[in-house]
């Protein structure tokens, strides 16, 4: 563990929470982690669980907690909500899990002394939007995961199309993460190369067949392994420990990570993600990026999407 000190409370102990907490003991970037979860025995059976492997890791702390925990946090992680079930809308997880949220903030913010607050349960641009909202912290201060993951999983498809190393494509997903996302093609290169001439050239047998493909598997993935695993955790653990790390080392990394939009592209009133620079208090600011005019489209329209549901699910 490095001199610094860090502190990260992570609500929700469900396989999000728990898997992002073991990735974080691999990763040894915090020195004192707290799980907090209803489910008290649930939280304090996941620390037991990491604890013991620490001695082939590294030294922290973990413990299961409580609210009052979040005082002193440099990072508090909201995973809980509930899941989608069967034949429910995405407009009625969207209600549900902003009462649970309204509730969790609630509760932070009774011992929030400082840090930033990142946001992973679904639908994720609207709490995000509503967190910050409730909680009145600057914008910045709180940040959704977004669509981080759908960009890492754009990039594996991307690499596994060109059979190159996933690290060498580079590349955004923008917008909701949801339907209503868009591809940056304009901003998508690898070796400085623009990903449009990679399909234009015959040479590397791929066309633009496969990028609709390609569009259609990043946002459809999360449901597919839901189908077949019952919830998706891994990816987005590692997720949660990359805009972590952004956030504890004050690293000004680019991360499509969501936040509340005041003006870009024409867009506010909403949470969306864009690429944005990430320090350690947040977001610091927005990459001004000359967009197509069908990606501004898009945006908008992506923009228009979750403004609905936000109309819908009021509170
Ligand atoms: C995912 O995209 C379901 O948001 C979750 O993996």
């Amino acid at each position: 563990m490095g001199k610094n000190r860090s502190k990260v409370a992570i609500i929700g102990a469900g396989f999000v929470g728990a898997s992002a907490a073991f990735a974080l003991s691999l990763n040894q970037i915090v020195s004192e982690l707290v799980l907090i979860d209803v489910a008290k025995d649930k939280a304090a059976g996941e620390a037991m669980d990491i604890n013991h492997g620490l001695s082939f890791l590294g030294q922290m702390k973990v413990y299961d907690g409580d609210y009052s925990d979040c005082a002193d946090c440099d990072v508090i992680v909201i995973t809980a909500g509930a899941n989608r079930k069967p034949g429910e809308t995405r407009i009625d997880l969207a209600k549900k899990n902003v009462a649970i949220a309204k509730e969790i903030t609630s509760n932070i913010m009774k011992y929030y002394t400082r840090g930033v607050i990142l946001v992973v349960a679904n639908p994720v641009d609207i709490l995000t939007y509503k967190i910050q909202n409730w909680s009145g912290l600057p914008a910045g201060k709180v940040l959704g995961t977004g669509t981080v993951l759908d960009s890492s999983r754009f990039r594996y498809l991307l690499s596994e199309k060109l059979d190159v190393d996933v690290r060498n494509v580079h590349g955004y997903i923008i917008g909701e993460h949801g339907d209503s996302q868009l591809p940056l093609w304009s901003a998508t290169h690898i070796a400085g190369k623009n990903i449009n001439e990679y399909f234009a050239d015959p040479k590397y047998g791929i066309n633009e067949a496969d990028k609709d493909a390609i569009l259609k598997d990043v946002k459809t993935a999360g449901a597919e392994i839901i189908k077949r695993k019952g919830a998706t955790y891994y990816a987005i653990a590692v997720t949660i420990n990359t805009i972590l790390e952004s956030l504890l080392k004050d690293q000004n990394t680019i991360r499509t990570v969501s936040s509340v939009i005041n003006g870009n592209y024409g867009i506010e009133g909403v949470a969306l993600s864009l690429p944005s620079i990430v320090d350690s208090n947040g977001v610091k600011s927005i990459v001004d990026l000359k967009l197509a005019d069908d990606e501004v489209e898009a945006l908008k329209y992506s923009a228009e999407q979750l403004r609905i549901v936000l109309n819908e699910v009021k509170d």
